[in-house]
């Protein structure tokens, strides 16, 4: 699918503004949705992100035997108890969803059976040793590819034994997944990662009635209980709005009830870092949640800088977006520590550093990161290779560009983020969808 921009000013006003409510945090979608299935009881899900990760997600625990039924806003589910999964007539299809796949891995690595997991090409190629490894320490039997890619075919084992694992990667899927195995696991299950990723599961655990010790530990044997979750705003498609009102002069922006967890918030501290003008309101919890509004207004050429090492995985997949502003920032903006980034869903870095080189941009590639020069960008036809967030972020970037831009390979948008198009034109974005005859998508 295509997606055709102009520039902002040709045909409709020159700025972005209003209010949006960015959709449901993705990466709490797929916990709550794990975590309410294996509880006793049933939970009340408010705010679900409706988007086809997540339904993989929901899938793949209905073939296992949760049951769900909605009312109004909210996702009513019966948990099945923590030996409550069945074995699953059929492969799980995960989709384009390596959160899926590698959360449901670890509840699965403990079941009395065995489970295979599938994906799309893009998943078929992301890497899974990263989590057998573990699995295995603690006592499952996983067979990969020749590779260490999907299909995953698990033996699992009823016996696991709780680890101490020393994660070789900042990756909150990583440490979710042993933690899940390790809900099973005879004794403690600890996972500990060279720089802290997104804390998301360790946060929600205690509402299930698992308390978390020492950050990061759980015992093996407790029951699950229900609860009721609220899910925030994701900040991760919120993003797309604050690199788009600071970019583009005359904007100003209101984006409610978004995630600001400590772990994800490093957006806001690179735009602030840029120069941009933004501040924070309304903060408040959901649960163990930080929410609060950011409300961002165009404040001038914002500046590039050098995104430190440290700073990556609290901003990790919001790196395709911040690319596409260095491009229009003045200076150069530095990203190293990166190289997470060339194993999503596509390789980010090279994926945008392509796009952005047909726009005009000057820029210079490393295996774990990029140099971008800021300046006018031209205008093309740009792959989005079928990855979500390089496709928004191109999307965002053709408002400020010279003439129009056509990003192909967008499809998978709706893995994230299904009412992206609506919103951005909704805000006055210049945004056409080709499959849909050049209708304009503001109504
Ligand atoms: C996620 C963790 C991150 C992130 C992904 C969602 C999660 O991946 O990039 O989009 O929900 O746990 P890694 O664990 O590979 O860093």
């Amino acid at each position: 699918m295509n997606l055709t921009t102009e520039p902002l000013g040709k045909s409709r006003g020159s700025s972005l503004n209003g209010e949006i409510r960015p959709p449901g945090d993705k990466s709490i979608s797929h916990r709550a949705l794990i975590l309410a299935s294996l509880a006793r009881g049933q939970s009340r899900i408010e705010g679900l992100l409706q988007s086809e990760d997540v339904r993989a997600t929901a899938n793949a625990c209905r073939q296992l035997g949760m049951t769900s039924s909605e009312q109004a806003e909210t996702l009513l589910i019966d948990g099945v108890g923590r030996a409550g999964f069945t074995a699953p007539g059929a492969p799980l299809d995960m989709g384009n969803s390596g959160t899926a796949m590698r959360l449901l891995a670890g509840v699965l690595a403990a079941q009395p059976f065995r489970s295979i997991l599938l994906g799309d090409a893009s998943l078929s190629q992301r890497p899974m040793r990263r989590i057998v490894q573990p699995l295995e320490l603690m006592g499952a039997r996983i067979k990969t590819t020749e590779s260490g890619t999907p299909p995953l075919a698990i033996e699992g084992s009823a016996q696991l034994k709780g680890i101490d694992y020393e994660s070789p990667v900042a990756s909150a899927q990583v440490k979710s997944c042993v933690l899940l195995a390790g809900l099973y696991a005879q004794g403690r299950t600890r996972v500990s990662e060279p720089r802290k990723s997104r804390d998301h599961t360790e946060k929600m655990l205690p509402s299930f009635g698992i308390p978390m010790e020492h950050g990061c530990s759980v015992a093996g044997g407790s029951q699950l209980s229900a609860t009721r979750i609220e899910v925030p705003g994701d900040i991760s498609s919120a993003t797309f709005f604050l690199v788009a009102a600071s970019m583009i002069p005359g904007s100003a922006l209101l984006l409610r009830d978004v995630g600001l967890n400590e772990t994800r918030d490093g957006i806001i501290h690179v735009l602030q870092a840029m120069g941009a003008d933004l501040t924070l309101e309304n903060r408040r919890m959901y649960g163990q949640e930080a929410v609060g509004d950011i409300r961002i207004r165009h404040g001038g050429c914002l500046q590039g800088i050098d995104i430190p090492a440290e700073w990556i995985p609290s901003l990790i997949d919001e790196l395709p977006a911040i690319m596409a502003l260095a491009a229009v920032s003045g200076g150069v903006t530095r990203i190293r520590g990166a190289q997470e980034l060339r194993l999503k869903e596509s390789d980010r870095i090279a994926v945008m550093a392509r796009g952005l080189e047909t726009l005009g941009v000057r820029l210079k590639e490393y295996p774990d990161g990029i140099d971008i020069e800021g300046g006018a960008i031209g205008s093309g036809v740009l792959d989005g290779a079928g990855d979500h967030r390089c496709a928004m972020s191109f999307c965002i970037l053709g408002q400020l560009a010279a003439g129009s831009v056509t990003v192909t390979g967008t499809e998978n948008i709706d893995t994230s983020y299904p009412g992206f198009v609506h919103d951005l034109a909704a805000v006055g974005g210049n945004i056409c969808n080709n499959e849909r005859s050049g209708v304009q998508l503001d109504e």
